[in-house]
């Protein structure tokens, strides 16, 4: 798929489309990942869009990525669920990936809840820990808004918080509140679509990352170009490459994603409530 494929004009024939049949203008985008898209069940009075159908979303070709956009009430607010995340991995280019963030930002989303599922490097970040991502590093140096600067936003946008914090702040009360535990730290993205080797995971814990995964970046990086507040969260699905006996499995990842998949919702419920 060239760049150009994907250009403003598809991410408005695609509001279009949704803008017949589905007048709610969401509040908060949530990007649901690895075996977590089932929390878009959760949604009332939805309405949902198969990607698809929709012009210019690139196809999702993972196991336990479904995709949808999935419009509805949650927690008292409009939302929009975005089941069917496209990784850089998967060959998209890059301004493939953000086009369901430019697309839920066109619609009205102001807010994104970006969920994804990570290999825990920090000692305290073991399986089943719930993350939320105070910073990032780009360790595959590509970036979304590469090329002509065309969607409005500044040409050289600030990265120095990309994760809101005072939203990270009131997520975090939220959670203690609810009893759930839950960390902080920072998320490190590489390309994929292999694991980590060892080695390179004692190089990015010398670097300063306490988890691993390969996406949520292209989408923060985007959301904040286009002036989107951002919270991020992890579930730690793994031991990241070397840190246990075991090797890397898909499967893991998507088995640990639905034991933990009780707390994030109730997690992501109060987050969502308490969004302001
Ligand atoms: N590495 C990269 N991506 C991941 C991992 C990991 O260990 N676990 C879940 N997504």
């Amino acid at each position: 798929m060239p760049e150009t494929s994907v250009t403003a004009a598809d991410v408005r024939a695609a509001v279009a489309m949704i803008r017949e049949t589905e007048p709610r203008v969401p509040e908060v985008a949530l990007v649901l990942g690895s075996g977590l898209g089932a929390l878009a069940e959760a949604a009332e009075d939805a309405r949902a869009f198969p990607t698809e159908d929709l012009p210019g979303y690139p196809r999702s070709t993972v196991a336990g990525h479904r995709g949808r956009l999935v419009f509805g009430r949650f927690e008292g607010r409009d939302v929009v669920f975005i089941q069917g995340r496209v990784h850089l991995y998967e060959g998209h280019p890059m301004r493939a990936v953000t086009f369901p963030v430019r697309l839920v930002h066109a619609l009205g989303a102001r807010r994104l809840l970006v969920t994804n599922a990570a290999g825990g490097i920090h000692p305290l970040c073991v399986p089943g820990t719930l993350m939320f991502i105070t910073d990032h590093i780009n360790f595959t140096f590509a970036s979304p808004l590469a090329g002509p600067n065309t969607d409005g936003g500044p040409r050289f946008p600030d990265m120095s918080a990309p994760y809101d914090p005072a939203w990270t702040d009131r997520a975090e009360a939220a959670a203690l509140r609810q009893g759930i535990a839950t960390r902080r730290g920072v998320y490190l993205w590489t390309r994929g679509p292999s694991y980590e080797t060892k080695a390179e995971i004692q190089a990015f814990k010398k670097l300063g990352a306490d988890a691993v995964g390969m996406s949520t970046v292209p989408e923060v990086i985007q959301a904040r170009y286009l002036g989107m507040r951002v919270l991020g969260l992890s579930t730690i699905t793994n031991y990241a490459a070397g840190l246990h006996a075991d090797p890397l499995v898909h499967e893991d990842v998507l088995r640990v994603g639905r034991l933990i998949r009780g707390a994030l919702e109730r997690l992501v419920r109060s987050v969502v409530r308490e969004a302001a």
